[in-house]
């Protein structure tokens, strides 16, 4: 999604704003462009396509200055063109926007009434026309832009310059993320604080509808008119942390990181051979009187959720739904009293996860039900975080590959341990039962580093899908969220069109599209639907389908000529989606690299969606 960078400084910060782009990359996007004020003059630079492009165009055409805004954009309205790419401009105003200006239209047609004329097709065009239009009722930059905030509607983040304001940079959180970077004589915005960790370690989250004036030695933060203060966050996150390390692709090094990510997030909660007394202490007082789960996420966090429903109701016998959440939020959800709402987010800053739980929220206190939210995140400043009741901190460090990967298995590491927590406070999750989980979660991180082991065999199976253009993924039980996010990695980073269904639901349609050229990829734990799915690979060889199977070792399943197979370690079956997430993972990764794709920036698509 859009991404946000500006600055006030003494020094010259075209680079800073640049490599802050480049930070940013990660987030999806598809035109790039920095505004920089010198010598009361502000010069642009745009272009469609990547952050190197634009970096060229800046180092040509020398432009530089202290104060300067930046911004790479995902298409919304209007093609992903230069001329729609930010900053956008009106007289000497510049902006850049994050998020949706739904009112835009209404606003358009009233400013071209006023003479103002539009060089775009963007939504955000508008904000540039209506910040110029106030300032010429009052030459007050910080005034001006209070004034038309209130006009706009939607979600947003904006950051805002004027060449007559040489000495401040407006900034805007509205619904879209947004942080404050403090520097010595200097300070920044960023729509992330990766993006600004070159330069400080020093951050302030804004809060919903926080209009910001920055000057190089100050931060005015105003929240409904009123002068507030926000606490300042030190951060200890290295830089480095978000490099590649040595490895091709962020997505390979991401996946190569999951035993310590996932041995990082159970040791939040576990000891020796069972769950910390003290974990999740914060729900011990609201837990026990929860009757019902609801989990709502998406995307990848949506498929964990999946995964969590069969550990919830077999293990602990605890009802529970998931739905993504887009669906959710506008489907006029009737809510049970007693419900703990699960929202999986890793950005936390997803826009349909949050609109869920707000209006979750809202419907709760209305038809006075008892519910509680809880948010399974990686991010512990995000939006979601701050609005739940409570939190479970996935330890996944920062994920930059789109495709997320250790986000996705520390999410089910984490809800492994809510499952513990909630089964032992309703009774339901036996001493010995726990103790056997507990052991089981422990040897993940080691049963991973074999799968890794794996990689070579991996990446010689996925040479025989470079020339396909379907496949199918099927999985029974907790396998089949772990096939259908097989499918997600696979036409998320390679574009090979992919499906995942429930091994059992094959010849309710699927089967008739096996055929020699249709790879079917089969995730074979050794678990209680073993002998079942094995019936379904027969229908599949039957049909002369060809398998590529992640088999448990001691599962019987052969080498043949058109079935193909990788062993997988022995993991206990509650364990297992954990443990075979990474080798679909990795196949997906290769496929990907043989057919010379972006693998950490696909196309079209974004780490962060702060839009619906
Ligand atoms: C995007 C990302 C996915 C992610 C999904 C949900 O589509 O590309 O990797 O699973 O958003 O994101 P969230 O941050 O809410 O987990």
């Amino acid at each position: 999604m859009c991404g946000i960078v500006g600055g006030i400084a003494e020094r010259h910060l075209a680079a800073v704003l640049i490599e802050g782009l480049k930070k940013l990359e990660y987030r999806g996007y598809d035109s790039a462009g920095v505004a920089l004020l010198e010598n009361g003059q502000i010069a642009r630079a745009r272009e469609a396509g990547k952050v190197a492009l634009l970096e060229a165009s800046v180092k040509i055409s020398k432009i530089d200055g202290s104060i300067g805004i930046a911004h790479t954009r995902w298409a919304t309205h209007g093609k992903p063109t230069q001329d729609n790419a930010h900053p956008h401009m009106s007289g000497d105003v510049a902006v850049v926007h994050n998020g949706i200006i739904e009112n835009y239209q209404e606003l358009k047609a009233e400013l071209e009434q006023a003479g103002y004329v539009f060089l775009s097709q963007t939504d955000s065009e508008v904000v540039a026309h209506l910040v110029h239009q106030a300032l010429q009722q009052q030459n007050n930059l910080l005034k001006a832009v209070q004034a038309i905030v209130p006009r706009l509607h939607g979600a947003y983040a904006l950051g805002i310059i004027d060449a007559n304001h040489p000495d401040e940079l407006i900034a805007v959180r509205q619904g879209s993320p947004l942080v404050l970077g403090l520097g010595i004589g200097e300070n920044f915005i960023g729509s992330d604080q990766l993006a600004l960790l070159p330069v400080t370690n020093r951050f302030i989250y804004l809060e919903e509808g926080d209009i910001v004036r920055l000057t190089r030695s100050d931060i005015e933060i105003y929240h409904q008119g009123e002068l507030v203060s926000r606490a300042v966050n030190e951060l200890d996150i290295s830089v480095s942390s978000s490099d590649k390390g040595g490895f091709k692709h962020y997505m390979l090094k991401e996946i190569y990181e999951q035993p310590d990510a996932i041995q990082h997030t159970l040791s939040v909660g576990l000891d020796h051979d069972q769950l910390k007394d003290d974990f999740l202490s914060s729900g011990n007082a609201v837990l026990p009187a929860i009757q019902h789960v609801q989990i709502i996420a998406c995307g990848t966090s949506y498929h964990a959720g999946m995964v969590a429903k069969y550990w919830c109701e077999q293990l602990i016998g605890l009802s529970c739904q998931v739905e993504i959440a887009s669906e959710f939020r506008y489907r006029s959800p009737v809510v049970l009293n007693n419900t703990l709402f699960i929202y999986i987010s890793q950005s936390g800053e997803t826009a349909d996860t949050l609109a869920a739980l707000r209006d979750i929220d809202k419907r709760a206190a209305a038809a006075q039900k008892n519910i509680v939210s809880l948010a399974l995140c990686n991010v512990p400043t995000s939006s979601l975080v701050r609005e739940t009741d409570l939190h479970l901190l996935t330890q996944a460090g920062p994920e930059i590959g789109v495709a997320s990967t250790k986000a996705f298995t520390t999410q089910l590491a984490a809800l492994m341990l809510l499952v513990l927590k909630l089964g032992k406070i309703n009774g339901t999750l036996d001493d010995a039962q726990e103790q056997e989980l507990v052991q089981a979660l422990w040897q993940t991180p080691k049963i991973i580093n074999q799968c890794l082991a794996l990689d070579k065999d991996i990446e010689a199976m996925s040479r025989q899908f470079v020339e396909k253009r379907h496949t199918l993924f099927l999985g029974r039980g907790t396998q089949y969220p772990i096939a259908l996010e097989g499918a997600l990695k696979l036409k998320e980073i390679s574009y090979i069109h992919a499906e995942g269904y429930a091994a059992g639901e094959l010849k309710h349609g699927p089967l008739a599209l096996v055929d020699n050229d249709m790879p079917v990829v089969v995730l074979a734990a050794n678990d209680f639907m073993l002998d079942k799915l094995k019936s379904n690979m027969q229908e599949v060889q039957a049909r002369g389908g060809e398998l590529f199977v992640f088999a448990d070792e001691h599962s019987g399943i052969a080498n043949s000529d058109r079935q193909h197979v990788v062993y997988i370690p022995t993991a206990n079956a509650w364990i297992a989606p954990i443990v075979y997430s990474v080798p679909v993972q990795l196949l997906s990764y290769h496929v990907a690299v043989l057919r010379g794709t972006d693998v950490d920036q696909p196309r079209n698509l974004a780490k962060s969606v702060t839009v619906e």
